[in-house]
């Protein structure tokens, strides 16, 4: 498999959270960052690669909206990491073959036991707990440190089902501190206080926060440059840097914004600006998610998309009242409203403020919505 082209390397900061990883105090990372801006594509093509390249084992899970339940997910990742092949190689196999049977190798005797992951709900049995600490304890006997890379896993907070399996995991990593290091991943705030922030979280302490940096210009001239070399034409970097910047400096934006370009070799940068604009409204679904909104949710994302940010104060709530014929709101039914915004993905306080989660969202409810 050829390296993808596309793919702005994070070299740097790559190898600054592997030696952090493996030399650093903690045994496990914490890296939150919004939705879309580049997490598991940095687990999956920086990190990953390099682990393996210095001879670390790298596993690799992700709870996002998964088929199968957490556990299965986890069980999965480590049966085949003990596979042979390359890293890449075995998350493309893995990929394609999600097979709801796992031959699951059984400890010690050499027996296989085929269990079917798409059986396993709800609350994990004991005995799958078990199973798991025994993976987690035969992917690690290596001489270099084993990687767990846990992508999405606010998911985890969603259920109570869930408690045991993060309680046992803690327990497996902590036992073998010296040979398993974690990095947890994910885009909600919320779901990560409820698993390392919280006084009575699993995680409380376990983990070491770092920050993924945002994308800039070096990202935009190696788009650039990649787009050049495939499409034979140049694009003016004035523009793209432009455009990077109406897209929110978000990368994946952008790149909808260049695959546009490709196919269609007479467009420029800006006239395919509002196409790319609608067409991401559309992929993401802003106007069903607008339209699932009650009245209220709607007035209230209306101010904060207008960067409202004191919800609770007398002039948002009077202005949100006036907008669904009322008077001025109580602070309870806007709390009601901002829990559900959050709830849904919407709104967070990631900033220290009330804010809508995603910029491009908060510009389309300042154009469209009525
Ligand atoms: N380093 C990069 N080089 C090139 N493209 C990138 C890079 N990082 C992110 N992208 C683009 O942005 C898209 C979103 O990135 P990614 O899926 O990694 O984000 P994420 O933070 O994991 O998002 P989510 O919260 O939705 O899981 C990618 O599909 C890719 O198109
Ligand atoms: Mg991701």
């Amino acid at each position: 498999m050829v390296a993808d082209p596309w793919h702005f390397k994070r070299g740097e900061f790559t190898s600054r959270v592997l030696t952090l990883l493996i030399d650093g105090p903690g045994q496990a990372l914490t890296l939150f960052a919004p939705r879309r801006t580049g997490k598991t594509e940095f687990l999956l093509k920086d990190l990953a690669p390099l682990a393996e390249k210095r001879g670390h084992r790298v596993v690799y899970a992700s709870f996002w909206q998964a088929p199968l339940s957490p556990q299965a997910v986890l069980l999965h990742a480590l049966e085949t990491s003990l596979q042979r092949g390359t890293f890449r190689d075995r998350m493309r196999s893995s990929a394609l073959a999600l097979a709801p049977k796992l031959k699951l190798s059984a400890p010690g005797a050499g027996m296989e036991a085929a269990i079917d992951l798409t059986a396993i709900r709800g609350r994990p049995p004991a005995d799958l707990l078990l199973r798991l600490d025994d993976l987690l304890d035969r992917v690690s006997r290596r001489r270099k440190e084993t990687i767990l890379l846990l992508d999405e896993v606010q998911e985890l907070a969603r259920s109570r089902d869930n408690a045991p399996l993060v309680a046992a995991l803690r327990t497996s990593l902590d036992k073998r501190s010296g040979r398993l290091r974690t990095v947890f991943t994910g885009s909600s705030r919320e779901g990560l206080a409820a698993m390392f922030s919280a006084r009575q979280a699993p995680f409380f302490h376990f983990a070491m926060p770092i920050e993924l940096p945002p994308l800039a210009e070096p990202f935009v001239d190696h788009i650039l440059a990649a787009f050049h070399k495939v499409a034979l034409r140049k694009l003016s970097r004035r523009d793209a840097l432009a455009a990077f910047e109406r897209l929110h400096a978000s990368p994946y934006f952008f790149r909808v914004l260049i695959e546009q370009l490709l196919h269609d070799a007479g467009l420029d940068i800006g006239p395919a600006l509002a196409g790319v604009r609608d067409r991401i409204a559309l992929d993401l679904g802003y106007p069903d998610t607008w339209l699932a909104l009650t009245a209220i949710q709607r007035a209230t994302a209306r101010a904060l998309a207008g960067g409202a940010d004191q919800p609770f104060g007398q002039p948002f709530r009077r202005r949100v009242g006036g907008e669904i014929g009322e008077p001025a709101l109580s602070a309870g039914r806007v709390q009601a409203a901002l829990r559900r915004l959050e709830r849904t993905g919407l709104a967070d306080t990631y900033t220290g403020r009330w804010a809508l989660v995603d910029p491009e969202f908060a510009a389309w409810i300042r154009e469209h919505a009525t």
